[in-house]
């Protein structure tokens, strides 16, 4: 049974600047609501009430975004705006959001290493905060990948086909197809070049985690651009035990870079039934215009 998500959002966003020079890239709005906003509520809908995020300097919006400002509330309140009010009730009762500082942004790995304390000796998913996965069925991505751990009782990562030209963005894997969406990996690679990589499976954002893997992580030396790798630590653990890849009922929207980012936030507003109209006369005028 997974309990806790762990959602590292330390990262210094440089595939964003100058927005991310003073503002966390994970509060940087996809329509109207913070990615990291999208995230938390795919672990709640997983069934999660216990969440960790782990940040650091320069991200202290994440943490106020997540508590209550009853000042605004009152002001709400007293105008009577109770749908602008709904919008700032962040977090259903008994939800639970910790956090915990990376002094030093050293990379994926050692950000996941900060959550050892609170997870302890549970297994837990994590959620990277700057992907929405957008499931195609009712149970959302990170539910999926938990479904699998209920049966396999082992780590299971989310994997998504990506198109050849992409494959230095993500890990990718190697492995074999075992039936009902799942792979068996063999073997997993951080952005590796298109001649390197071994498959076009990569990696989507979503793990599931057994605490075996804090003791991989403290042997795990920097890799790839000087940052401790979480790959390196999973394929420790994956030289000792099976690891299973979950391909996705869904799709990822990596609103760390900037295009996707731009491409999603369309997406996003065609999918409100308050835009869609506005949103898709807009492209057909403007796809025109491109045209003429
Ligand atoms: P990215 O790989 O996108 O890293 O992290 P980044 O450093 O923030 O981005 P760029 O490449 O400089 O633009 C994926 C997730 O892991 C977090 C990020 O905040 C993001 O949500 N992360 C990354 C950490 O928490 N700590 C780190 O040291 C690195």
């Amino acid at each position: 049974m997974i309990k806790k998500a762990v959602i590292p959002a330390a990262g210094y966003g440089t595939r964003f600047l100058p927005a991310t020079k003073s503002q966390p890239k994970e509060m940087l709005p996809v329509v109207d609501t913070p990615t990291i906003q999208y995230v938390v509520q795919e672990a709640i809908d997983s069934g999660i009430n216990d969440i960790l995020m782990i940040i650091g300097r320069g991200k202290r919006a994440i943490e106020e975004h997540f508590s209550r400002n009853f000042e605004l509330e009152a002001q709400l309140r007293d105008k009577g705006k109770e749908a602008e009010l709904a919008l700032i009730d962040t977090l259903p009762p008994g939800v639970r959001i910790h956090f915990v500082w990376q002094h030093e942004q050293n990379g994926l790995g050692d950000a996941i290493r900060c959550a050892e304390d609170h997870v302890a000796s549970e297994p837990f998913a994590v959620l990277l905060g700057d992907t929405v996965l957008e499931s195609y069925e009712e149970r959302p991505v990170t539910r999926q990948l938990m479904d699998v751990y209920a049966e396999k009782e082992e780590l299971v990562i989310a994997l998504e086909e990506v198109p050849e030209h992409h494959v230095s963005r993500y890990g990718i894997v190697a492995g074999e197809d075992i039936g009902d969406g799942l792979v068996s990996i063999r073997d997993m690679i951080e952005k590796p070049s298109m001649n390197e990589a071994p498959s076009n499976l990569a990696v989507a954002s979503r793990y599931i985690l057994p605490p075996e893997i804090f003791s991989a992580l403290e042997v795990v030396e920097a890799g790839k651009g000087g940052e401790i790798q979480l790959t390196d630590a999973i394929r420790i653990l994956l030289s000792q035990r099976p690891l299973y890849g979950c391909r996705i009922n869904g799709r990822r929207h990596d609103l760390g870079n900037k295009l996707d980012f731009l491409k999603s936030s369309v997406l996003f507003a065609l999918k409100r039934s308050d835009m869609k109209d506005d949103v898709a006369s807009w492209i057909k005028e403007l796809s025109a215009s491109l045209e003429g």
